[in-house]
């Protein structure tokens, strides 16, 4: 098993990816570490119980379902971390996933609330000691490289570790996988950002800075490699949910499996935002991220071929700076492309890129229900 961090603001498409991480038998979660982003950093605190609570209500009604979720039921360390970016304004996305993240949905659904007396679950350990110092201690009491960290969020607490302790950081921190930036595509914030790298570029900044995270062992997944993974609702109706989005007839708790009434309750509204885009569909942003993780691929240059190539993944290597200041252009990822061969071929590398990312991620990310 890799052990693993994740640091991450849910957030629907965080609790999608957390629920793969539960399921998933080739890691083991050590700790989840929580970030602004989504919505702010209590909320996002607090759906994390939410997760656990279903799961517990879901194994008392289906306990055959318990084998399925091999990380369900060992301690997990779950630490606060940063509360705004490090340097300028705050910002949120609670437009699409609602003011707690999960599309508000104990307002249609109060029995997805916790029980205020009671809000804490056996397995989570929650601390009060800060994010980067949990994950610090983590780190040193596992052999080095040993742990994946995996950034579902703003990566502002990522950079508060390198300001806390640069060396561990570099010589003991394995694999980081981090969901964010839009490289070849446009942004899903702004016409050229990504929400993550949009909501903190100054600690993207400082990660991708010489003495920050070393390259050779962070696998980055831009909007150009996540946005094309995504759970068509109809699809999802056919596999989990066939009641879900008939607000004629409103799901009862009791009609469903408890997880599934879950993520249906906040997927509703996700479904309601994502049509208005046009799009039928969820996009699995951080799905992607833990699928990269657990998947383990091996970073090679796109030049090297043989037998550490696992099949199916590729990796490129891109050039970039990030905007921070700009007045139209935070969190824009400007990509340098002069030395990219054929880079003044009237676009065509652009092109060549844009679709072998996309071929060779595409058919190696399970659907929903391949992981449900
Ligand atoms: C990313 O931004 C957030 O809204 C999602 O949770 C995901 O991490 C996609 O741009
Ligand atoms: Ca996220």
């Amino acid at each position: 098993r890799i052990p693993v961090i994740i640091d991450t603001d849910p957030g629907v498409d965080d609790t999608l990816a957390l629920l793969l991480a539960l399921a998933s038998e080739e890691l083991e979660i050590l700790a989840i570490t929580i970030s602004f982003g989504n919505t702010d950093v209590d909320a996002s605190l607090i759906n994390i119980f939410k997760i656990f609570h279903t799961l517990d209500k879901h194994f008392k009604r289906f306990p055959e379902d318990r084998a399925r979720f091999p990380n369900f039921g060992r301690p997990i360390i779950v630490a606060r971390g940063a509360a705004g970016p490090l340097q300028g304004e705050l910002f949120s996305a609670q437009y699409f996933h609602g003011r707690d993240g999960l599309s508000d949905i104990t307002n249609r659904h109060p029995e997805i609330a916790l029980d205020q007396n009671n809000p804490a679950h056996s397995s989570l350990v929650l601390t009060e000691t800060a994010a980067e110092d949990v994950v610090l201690d983590l780190i040193r009491s596992h052999s080095p490289r040993a742990i994946t960290y995996v950034a579902l969020g703003p990566v502002t607490n990522l950079a508060m570790l390198l300001r806390k302790d640069r060396s561990t950081i570099q010589q003991r921190l394995g694999r980081v996988v981090s969901m964010g930036g839009a490289l070849e595509v446009p942004g899903n914030t702004s016409p050229v950002a990504e929400f993550n790298f949009f909501a903190d570029p100054y600690a993207v900044r400082e990660i991708f800075q010489p003495d920050g995270i070393p390259l050779e062992r962070f696998v980055l997944l831009p909007l150009d490699i996540t946005t094309p993974h995504d759970m068509p609702f109809p699809q999802y109706r056919t596999l989990i949910d066939p009641k879900f989005g008939t607000p004629a007839t409103p799901s009862k708790e009791e009609d469903k499996r408890p997880i599934h009434h879950f993520t249906s309750s906040f997927l509703e509204k996700t479904g309601e935002v994502m049509r208005s885009f046009g799009k039928d569909a969820v996009e699995l942003h951080d799905p992607v991220a833990i699928w990269c993780a657990l998947s383990n691929p091996p970073v090679v240059d796109e030049t090297v071929e043989g037998p550490t190539l696992q099949p199916g993944w590729k990796a490129v290597r891109r050039h970039f700076e990030i905007e921070r200041i700009g007045e139209f252009t935070r969190g824009m990822l400007v990509v340098d492309r002069r030395e990219d061969e054929g880079a003044y071929d009237e676009g065509a590398n652009r092109a060549e890129t844009q679709a072998k990312l996309e071929h060779e991620l595409h058919s190696h990310v399970p659907t929903l229900n391949q992981v449900q």
